[in-house]
Parts: structure tokens; C-alpha cells; sequence
């Protein structure tokens, strides 16, 4: 989604704006744009539809050397993507950036009678509100942005500039996220922490209804209300390689590639194989908390969804007395759903950031129920806001489709299930099986990429031109086929849908024709035998079927076969859905497609 940049210091303004757009390129956007002051109050905005090649084309014949400026990349929601829309937007001297959504803005623009509007955005209508305190010079910019902000309802991370001063940047946040990097002599401002990675480690994360006034030297935080804030600095822990391809032809693949690292990050300190117990700190349950948890609310969007519901057919094998409900945020948040008093909530996000999941967060808080963060991205809001939480600590993942998110998000939560289990005293042998995997289990996901990678490819060439496909699994295969068709959809744009096998007949074997190939996911187990009758099913309809499976006797004449050669059983979901992961993948470039920013899509969904 939207996202945004700026700076003040000794150095070229532009030349920052331009590498931390495209620093958050990844997080989806259609138009770019920048404003840079120069001392005389010279003001150079540049803005341009479509990809920051189209921007940086602008700048080419308008190099400045001015030292303050913002930047921002639109992802469109209030009007279409073109340059009138696109940020920096303008009233009298001021300029502005914005991510969030106004949400009353028609009733604002209706008091706003002096100001000729450009553009269609909720944006325009905020920076002719505060311009509309500030032109006359009764505020100061900081206190025009406070008036102004005291108005509007809706969420925002801004950053202001005047043409009148300029050596300050003005920022705030309701909602949105705003990073204040801490420089030598410069000060940095970013949505996201990434765009400042390499320029410096230190960084004030603004709360929800805090201002902040910025110059190059010196950085003022204070509430809405006026009140000071003695900002925290705290270490940014990205590094420069963590948002680089580093060798890889896409951040999806190497995304991917990554998993056996990013999970043994998950699992750091956590798992003690050799007395199969899990030390799990950061939820702050007390044993006797931990004891008492009758009911999970599991709730995320997209692939944090299906790494809950994943997660939660495992801990119900495990965890006596206890059920689990995993939610789909962007409808929860508006049900009537009674949670009762011994629930602990699972919030799962990769981002940290996502409006829906926020929202049910806040939602939950209110009703008194215990919240858990299973999340990513450190500091971010989701992450501030939760009761006690465990980082899954995957680093960035910058490609837009996400997967080694997923791997860890699904081991976190079993593990927090593995604590309740300990807590409530279930049999050590029990839960053995399932440390020991996990502890097994990145090095397990290498010897699959290793072994299977060029065959996904090879097998991929051969369906890349098929427009419709079905992804068939039981049991824990069943939400692990609902990621695969996500990841298959979201990249290269093939419709995918998701069945439980034992659905098949209730509808959807109707689909099976030449246009459609099916992906089954068949793990070894109690219901393998009832997965292979489906499968006859559909292959006496003449499908076109793919099967994973880590059995070794499967030998029904389907078009393909992906044998998984690993011993692990409980846990094989993961490392199909890893080939999934790169079936999508190997699918997208197959087919030309821009596969780590797919169409219509963003990163961290920060808007309803
Ligand atoms: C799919 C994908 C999305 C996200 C969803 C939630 O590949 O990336 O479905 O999983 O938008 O995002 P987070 O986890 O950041 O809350």
C-alpha cells in the first residue's frame, strides 16, 4: 500500500526520496511522487502515474540539490491512478503526504470554500484543511496540522512541508505507520521501516495520535492534545541484505528459498528437542493462565488466515478441552460473536499493519480476552497493541505474495499450543513427536527444495496455459490446498480454488473438464485411503491431476507426481505447501508475469 519518505539534512533531498520509494516499491502502489524546497522557498514537485522509472524520467530534467522534501508512492483508493492523484498534494505553500483514508472527507470539503480542487483524493481535502489554518500565519505549520487533525476521522501517517520553512517536516500518524530515522545532522521520515535501512540504525516509532515537528538537528514529539512525549529511539534490526534479491532473479524466490533460515529464526531459543519441552516467553501467560485457556480465537486475513486454520487442526490434535475457531478478520470484526472469558486470541500478521486484523484486535481487547500477536514486523502496530506476542523473526519479505511468512507463522502457534499443552499437563510422549519434527523441520524444507525444485519447474512449463485449476486436500491438507490456491492466484492470475476433498461431489466435480488441472495434496495418514478414492473419482472424469505426496505407494495413473522424499509426517503440510509456493512461482515466470508485485495487489493492507 501507499507509502512514504523524507528528509531533511545536508544532503540531496531527492536522491534519498527516489531509493526509499523504491524501497517500498514492494508494497504495491500506481503512481509516485516527490516535492523538494530550496532555501528562497523554490518549491520542485514532481509526480507521475504508473512505476517510479516514470517519475525518476521527470526528475531527470528537474536535479535539484534541495536538502528537505517528502516523497510518497499512491496506492489508489479515493479516485484512479493518474498524476492528479498522485501525492505530494498542495494548498497554498504547503505540500503533503498521506497514507490512511479520510474518512469524512465530503463533509470537510464542504466547509473548505477557498480551495479549487485538483484531485479526487481525501488527501487534498486534508492539506487544504490545514492550509485553511495556516495561510493567514495565526499557526505555526505544527499547530495548523494539529488543528486540522482534530477534525478528520479516519486513519493517516502524514508528512508536511512548507514552502515558507523550509528546514521542518511536520509528521503525524493515526493508524498508519511513521518512522522518524535518527541521523547525524539529517532526520529521515518513512512508513516503513526498510527505506532507511543503510542510512541509519536508530528510529522513533510515532504511537497513534502523536505530532512530531523535524528538522535536521532536533525532533519534537507531542500528542494532539499538546502534551510532550519523550520519544523512545529504538534500533532498527533490518539489515541491507535482508532487502536485497542477493542473488535471486525475484524476492519471491528467494523468499522461498529462505525458509529452512527464516524458520530456524522462529525456532531460536524456543525448542529443546532433547527434553521435548517449548520455552515460548513472549506471550506472559502464567502457567495457571495457560491452564485455564478453554477456547483459541485465531484470527488473520489472506494467508495468515490458512496459517491459523493450519495451525488449529494441529493444536486440537494435542491440547485436551479445548476449541479453536480461526476467523477471517475483515468479517469478524463485524460479527456479534461472543467470546467466552477463557479465550486467548491469536492475532496473526506478517506486516503488523493490516486494518481488518487491527481492528479485531481493538475489538477483542474490549471485550477483556486475552490478545496474542503472532507477527512479523517488529514494532509495527499489531505488535505494539497486543497483551504478549511471539515474533515469528522471519526478516523482510518484500515480494507481495507471502510465504515464508506462512512456514513460521503455523510453527509459532503450534508451539503456543504446545505451551498450553504442557501447562495442562499432557503426557510428554504426546507432544514429543511434534517438538521433534519441529526441530527437524528446516532442514527437512531444504532437502524438499533441494530435491524438488527443478522438477516444479519442469511441471510448471506444462500447465502454464491452463486458466482454471483445483486444489484438493483433507484433514491438514485441506487449509494448506486453500494457501496453495491463494499463492497460485494471487501471482499468475490462474483461478484457483481451494476444496475439501470430501466436498468434491457435493458440487464442484461438476468442474472437472479439459480447461481445469487439479493439485492434490495427499500426505501419508488416516485418511489417505479416502483421498485416493476421490482421486479416482476425478481422474474417471478425465481431470488432469497433480498429486504431492510423501506416500510411497501411490500409484494411480495421474499426469504428475511430486514424490516429497522426507521422513517427516505430522508436519508434511508445510513442505507441500512450499511446493506450492513454488509451483506458483515457477507458473508466473513461465508466464511473464511480474511475479513479486502481482496486479491490484499490496503488501500490508492498511486501508478497510
Ligand atoms: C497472500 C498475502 C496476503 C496476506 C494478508 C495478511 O500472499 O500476502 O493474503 O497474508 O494480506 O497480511 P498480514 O499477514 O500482513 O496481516
Amino acid at each position: 500500500m501507499c507509502g512514504i519518505v523524507g528528509y531533511v539534512g545536508d544532503k540531496n533531498a531527492q536522491d534519498f526520496l527516489i531509493s526509499g520509494l523504491k524501497r517500498l516499491e514492494y508494497r504495491g502502489y500506481d503512481s509516485a511522487g516527490i516535492v523538494t524546497l530550496a532555501d528562497k522557498g523554490d518549491v520542485t514537485l514532481l509526480r507521475a502515474k504508473g512505476k517510479i522509472a516514470n517519475l525518476e524520467e521527470k526528475l531527470a530534467k528537474n536535479k535539484r540539490k534541495d536538502s528537505i522534501g517528502v516523497g510518497h508512492t499512491r496506492w489508489a483508493t479515493h479516485g484512479e491512478p493518474s498524476e492528479a492523484n498522485a501525492h505530494p498534494h498542495r494548498a497554498g505553500d504547503i505540500y503533503l503526504v498521506h497514507n490512511g483514508i479520510i474518512e469524512n472527507y465530503k463533509e470537510l470539503k464542504g466547509t473548505l470554500k477557498g480551495h479549487e480542487f485538483k484531485s479526487e483524493t481525501d488527501t487534498e481535502v486534508l492539506v487544504a484543511l490545514i492550509n485553511s489554518f495556516y495561510k493567514d500565519g495565526k499557526y505555526s505549520l505544527v499547530d495548523a496540522v494539529v488543528q486540522a487533525l482534530k477534525l478528520v476521522k479516519g486513519t493517516y501517517g502524514i508528512a508536511v512541508v512548507s514552502s515558507k520553512k523550509p528546514d521542518e517536516i511536520v509528521v503525524a500518524r493515526s493508524g498508519s505507520p511513521l518512522i522518524i530515522g535518527v541521523g547525524n545532522g539529517e532526520t529521515l521520515i518513512a512508513s516503513d521501516a526498510s527505506a532507511l535501512v543503510g542510512h541509519t540504525k536508530r528510529a522513533i516509532y510515532l504511537n497513534d495520535g502523536e505530532v512530531a515537528l523535524v528538522k535536521k538537528d532536533s525532533i519534537e514529539v507531542k500528542t494532539l492534545n499538546a502534551e510532550p512525549v519523550s520519544a523512545k529511539v529504538e534500533e532498527i534490526e533490518t539489515n541491507l541484505s535482508a532487502i536485497q534479491k542477493g542473488g535471486f532473479e525475484h524476492f519471491m524466490l528467494k523468499e522461498i528459498m529462505e525458509q529452512p533460515d527464516s524458520l530456524a529464526e522462529t525456532l531460536r531459543g524456543r525448542i529443546d528437542a532433547k527434553n521435548a519441552r517449548v520455552h515460548l516467553g513472549g506471550p506472559g501467560l502464567s502457567e495457571a493462565e495457560l491452564r485455564k485457556i478453554k477456547h483459541l480465537v485465531i484470527v488473520g486475513c489472506g494467508t495468515a488466515y490458512h496459517a491459523g486454520l493450519l495451525a488449529g487442526y494441529y493444536i486440537e490434535q494435542f491440547t485436551p478441552e479445548i476449541t479453536i475457531e480461526t476467523v477471517i478478520a475483515s468479517e469478524y470484526r463485524y460479527r456479534s460473536a461472543y467470546i467466552p472469558k477463557d479465550s486467548v486470541a491469536l492475532i496473526v500478521s506478517q506486516s503488523g499493519e493490516t486494518a481488518d486484523t487491527l481492528a479485531c484486535l481493538r475489538e477483542i481487547k474490549k471485550q477483556g480476552i486475552k490478545t496474542i500477536g503472532i507477527v512479523n514486523a517488529i514494532g509495527s502496530t499489531i505488535a505494539r497493541e497486543v497483551d504478549g506476542g511471539t515474533y515469528v523473526h522471519v526478516g523482510p519479505e518484500i515480494s507481495v505474495a507471502s510465504t515464508k511468512a506462512f512456514t513460521s507463522q503455523v510453527i509459532a502457534m503450534v508451539m503456543f499450543g504446545l505451551t498450553i499443552a504442557q501447562a495442562k499437563g499432557v503426557k510428554p510422549g504426546i507432544l514429543k513427536p511434534y517438538i521433534d519434527e519441529i526441530d527437524k523441520m528446516p532442514k527437512a524444507i531444504e532437502e524438499t527444495l533441494d530435491s524438488l525444485s527443478k522438477k516444479i519447474k519442469e511441471i510448471s512449463k506444462k500447465y502454464k496455459d491452463y486458466e482454471h485449476s483445483i486444489y484438493l486436500g483433507r484433514d491438514i491438507a485441506y487449509p494448506t490446498s486453500m494457501e496453495g490456491a491463494l499463492k497460485l492466484k494471487e501471482v499468475s492470475y490462474i483461478d484457483a480454488n481451494a476444496y475439501a476433498f470430501g466436498e468434491l461431489k457435493h458440487g464442484p466435480l461438476a468442474l472437472v473438464d479439459d480447461r481445469f488441472f487439479e493439485m492434490v495434496l495427499l500426505p501419508k495418514g488416516a485418511l489417505y485411503d479416502k483421498a485416493v478414492s476421490n482421486i479416482q473419482e476425478v481422474l474417471a472424469r478425465g481431470g488432469h491431476v497433480i498429486v504431492m505426496t510423501n506416500a510411497d505407494n501411490f500409484d494411480l495413473p495421474v499426469e504428475n507426481i511430486i514424490k516429497i522424499p522426507t521422513d517427516i509426517e505430522i508436519f508434511v503440510p508445510i513442505l507441500m505447501n512450499i511446493i506450492s509456493q513454488l509451483f506458483a512461482y515457477y507458473m508466473t515466470v513461465a508466464k511473464g508475469l511480474n511475479v513479486d508485485q502481482p496486479r491490484n495487489l499490496a503488501k500490508s493492507v492498511t486501508v478497510e
